[in-house]
C-alpha cells in the first residue's frame, strides 16, 4: 500500500462507454501509483475488456477521462500510448502468426523506435526473412549493430519464460500452443519497455503448473517496479500478487481494497455467488467456482 501514496501513473475518472441500451463501462474512476499492482476482477460482462480498451487507446470513452503520468491522454490512439509507455496484453492472445516469435517480440522494440523517431531508419515494421535481409544490405553498420542490440534484449525478454520459449526462437508464432502465444504477446508487450503494463486475462487457458509459472513472472516484472493492472479470474492468483483489487460489476466499481478485505465484502460475493447461481449454465463456471471457493475460503 505504500505505492498508493505516490503520483498516480494512470488516472481514469468517471470513464463511461455504452454500446446501444449497455452501459459496458459506468462513469468508472480509478488511480493506479508507480510501481503499483491493481488487478481489476468482475464476472464476465462486467466491462474489464472494454475498460481496457478504453485505456489503451483501442475504444473510445463517450464520457470520463484518462490520464497517463500526469497528462490527459483520452482519445490518443493505441500507438501513440504505446510510444508513452503504455503495453496491453489482449484477452484471447494476440500474434503475428507468420512471424518467428523473435520477430513477434521485436515488434514491441520497433513500435517504441517508430515512436520515438518517426520516419528513422528503424521506422519499419518488421517485415519477414526476404524483406529484412535486403533491407540488411543497405542498411549502414551502426542500424546493423542497433538492430543486433534489439535482437539480443529481445532473446533476453524471451529468457524470462524459461525454457518456454528459447527454443522456439525461430520458429512462427502459428506453431506454438496456447500458453506459449500468450508469453509471446507479453514479451511483445515487455519489449516496449511499458511503464505501464495492462494484463488481460493472462493465465486464460493455462492450466495450474502455467498458471503458477505466471505468477512467478508476474510477480518478477512487479519486483522490477513495473506498474501493472491486472483483470483475472484466478482469485488465488489476484489474492498473492495485487497492492489493490478493484471489483467491477455491469460496469461501475462495486469495491475497491486490499485483497483479503474485497474476497469478504458483502457486494463482491454477491456479485460473484449471484452470478453463478442465475447463470452457471452459461457463463464462464470454471472461472466463478475458483472465485467462489477462494471467497469462501477468506471469509
Ligand atoms: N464492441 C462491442 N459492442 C457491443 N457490446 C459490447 C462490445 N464490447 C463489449 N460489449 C458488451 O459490453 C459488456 C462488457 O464486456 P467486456 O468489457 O468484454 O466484459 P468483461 O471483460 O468484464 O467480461 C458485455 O455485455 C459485452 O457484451
Ligand atoms: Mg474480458
Amino acid at each position: 500500500m505504500a505505492n498508493q501514496s505516490k503520483k498516480p501513473l494512470l488516472e481514469i475518472s468517471g470513464l463511461t462507454r455504452r454500446f446501444g441500451g449497455l452501459t459496458a463501462v459506468n462513469g468508472l474512476s480509478l488511480a493506479v501509483g508507480e510501481g503499483e499492482l491493481v488487478s481489476v476482477i468482475g464476472p464476465n460482462g462486467a466491462g474489464k475488456t472494454t475498460l481496457f480498451n478504453l485505456i489503451a487507446g483501442l475504444d473510445t470513452p463517450d464520457a470520463g477521462s484518462v490520464a497517463f503520468d500526469g497528462r490527459d491522454v483520452t482519445g490518443f490512439t493505441a500507438e501513440r500510448l504505446a510510444g508513452l509507455g503504455l503495453a496491453r496484453t489482449f484477452q484471447h492472445g494476440r500474434v503475428f502468426g507468420n512471424l518467428s516469435v523473435l520477430d513477434n517480440v521485436l515488434v514491441g522494440a520497433h513500435t517504441r523506435l517508430r515512436a520515438v523517431r518517426p520516419g528513422g531508419p528503424l521506422g519499419v515494421p518488421v517485415l519477414g526473412p526476404l524483406v529484412e535481409l535486403a533491407l540488411a544490405l543497405i542498411r549502414p553498420a551502426s542500424v546493423r549493430a542497433e538492430e543486433e542490440r534489439l535482437r539480443a534484449e529481445a532473446a533476453e525478454i524471451v529468457a524470462l519464460f524459461g525454457e518456454r520459449l528459447t527454443p522456439r526462437l525461430d520458429k512462427p508464432a502459428h506453431s506454438l500452443s496456447y500458453a506459449n502465444r500468450r508469453r509471446v504477446e507479453i514479451a511483445r508487450a515487455l519489449a516496449l519497455h511499458p511503464r505501464l503494463l495492462l494484463l488481460d486475462e493472462p493465465t486464460a487457458g493455462m492450466n495450474p503448473t502455467e498458471t503458477a509459472e505466471m505468477l512467478e513472472i508476474i510477480r518478477g516484472l512487479k519486483a522490477r517496479g513495473l506498474t501493472i493492472l491486472l483483470i483475472e479470474h484466478k482469485l488465488d492468483l489476484v489474492m498473492q500478487l495485487s497492492d489493490r483489487v478493484v471489483v467491477m460489476d455491469h460496469g461501475a466499481r462495486i469495491a475497491e481494497g486490499l485483497p483479503a478485505a474485497v474476497a469478504r465484502d458483502p457486494a463482491v460475493i454477491e456479485a460473484y455467488l449471484g452470478h453463478k447461481a442465475v447463470g452457471a449454465a452459461n457463463q464462464d463456471e470454471a472461472g466463478y467456482g475458483e472465485a467462489g471457493a477462494v471467497i469462501r475460503a477468506v471469509q
